[in-house]
């Protein structure tokens, strides 16, 4: 494949590096083109080393082979790796006043960005518009990670590792530019439902929301409009999507919360995907006040839990003709038991059209920025399997959506 590495002029450039020597090894023919700033920070003999092709800034080089644009035109996927706030600004508005910007204006191949800045400029109005707006021209956006910044500080804006970030582009490589779910309306539910004990306390759980913005994010970029419900998310996770033009967030606390708002919501969706970790109970009679130790004098405490309904199954249930429905799986196999016949039971009871089966645990499933998932009719055959980023997860949850329509207009 021919590849277009853009850099720009921010510290993680030397991450870069290593993301285009990944993408050589992988027997890419890569052409890096680096912003007069971000040669200040790797200089070009290191480019040229290591992508073994020709590097230059200047749109003046090699004019007679029509570099301004060559480039651009000849790339099946461009990356650009960091990209910094005013790189970004330039994308969004179409300037082209050095190589990279022309490059990109040329181009028709997929975007993959890889932004990378302190927490204050990304979380600027200016640049969260600037997102909004690449993501409705189908660029893929890898990141920003929560971690160390320079200077010491620390915060959304850490650039995305070159893995995170190769994995990502490959995948869209793969996809192309096209928007298969353009004209879908999708709701999808993330993250934990928190049932109240008392003014101050719930019983919870330990679910980011990662996998499930993950999959409203993916619809989006792939053109269907999302409604996301988010019950208790990661701030940070959800901060990507309420930028995205075409993801609607509201919120919902509780799991009757989070009930109600799928209900009003599923009536005009076409996919419904419950990704949400619900509490199965809440505590039968909520305390109005801080429950107190001198209530209990030394001897514990009982709560009373009462059942809550089971959405999922009233979404099915409720399921209008073309409509297609998704669950996950939460699953503990003990030793020895198979995960894939639990997701099976699981998936004849659910009745969803399709159920995404994962395997959880204190350090997998949750919190993780990977997954690993085996898709399941509601006759237990298997759709496909799918490893990787929570992205990569929510990419294959969808070809699977995808080829359930297909079947459900054939059968018709
Ligand atoms: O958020 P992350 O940290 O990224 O973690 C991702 C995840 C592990 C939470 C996610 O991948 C996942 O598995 N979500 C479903 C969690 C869950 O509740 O699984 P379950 O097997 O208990 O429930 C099966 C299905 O029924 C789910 O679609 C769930 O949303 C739904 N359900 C469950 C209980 C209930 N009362 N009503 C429901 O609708």
């Amino acid at each position: 494949m021919f590849v277009v590495v853009g850099v720009s002029g921010g510290i993680a450039a030397y991450k870069t590096v290593h993301l285009v020597r990944l993408l050589v090894k992988g027997g890419h023919d890569v052409h890096v083109v680096p912003t007069a700033d971000a040669v200040r920070f790797v200089g070009l003999p290191t480019w040229e080393s290591i992508s073994r092709n020709a590097v230059t800034t200047s749109v003046h080089d090699d004019v007679a082979r029509v570099r301004h644009v060559a480039l651009g035109q000849a790339a099946d996927l461009v990356i650009v790796a960091p990209a910094t706030a005013n790189t970004l600004a330039k994308m969004a508005t179409g300037l082209a006043d050095d190589l990279l910007g022309t490059t990109l204006l040329a181009t028709t191949a997929p975007v993959v960005v890889a932004p990378a800045m302190h927490t204050e400029m990304w979380r600027h109005p200016a640049t969260t518009a600037n997102i909004a707006t690449l993501r409705t021209r189908g660029v893929v956006i890898v990141g920003p990670e929560d971690g160390e910044l320079t200077g010491g500080d620390s915060g959304p804006g850490r650039m995305s590792e070159p893995e995170v970030i190769l994995d990502a582009a490959l995948a869209a490589a793969e996809r192309g530019s096209t928007a298969d779910l353009a004209g879908l309306r999708v709701v999808v539910s993330a993250g934990g439902t928190r049932e109240p004990i008392d003014p101050v306390r719930y019983i919870g759980n330990r679910s980011s929301g990662k996998q499930g913005i993950a999959v409203a994010l993916a619809a989006a970029d792939r053109g269907a409009d999302v409604l996301l419900v988010a019950a208790h998310v990661d701030e940070g996770v959800l901060a990507s999507a309420s930028a995205h033009p075409h993801v609607n967030v509201v919120r919902a606390g509780t799991a009757a919360e989070l009930q109600a708002a799928m209900g009003a919501a599923a009536r005009t969706a076409d996919v419904i995907v419950m990704a949400a970790a619900v509490a199965d109970y809440r505590v039968a009679e909520v305390s109005e006040s801080k429950l107190t130790k001198d209530a209990a004098s030394g001897r514990g405490i009982t709560l009373d839990l009462i059942e809550n309904d089971d959405i999922l199954a009233g979404l099915v249930r409720g399921r209008s003709d073309g409509q297609v429905v998704v669950g996950f799986a939460a699953e503990t196999p003990a030793e020895g038991e198979s995960l894939l016949e639990r997701g099976r039971r699981k998936a004849a009871r659910k009745g969803t059209d399709l159920l995404a089966v994962n395997e959880v645990g204190w350090s997998s499933g949750f919190e993780s920025d990977v997954n690993e998932v085996t898709i399941l009719t509601a006759g237990g055959e298997v759709v496909s399997t799918v490893q990787g980023t929570k992205r990569d997860v929510a990419d294959g949850l969808w070809d699977a959506v995808i080829s359930t329509r297909e079947k459900n207009v054939t059968k018709r």
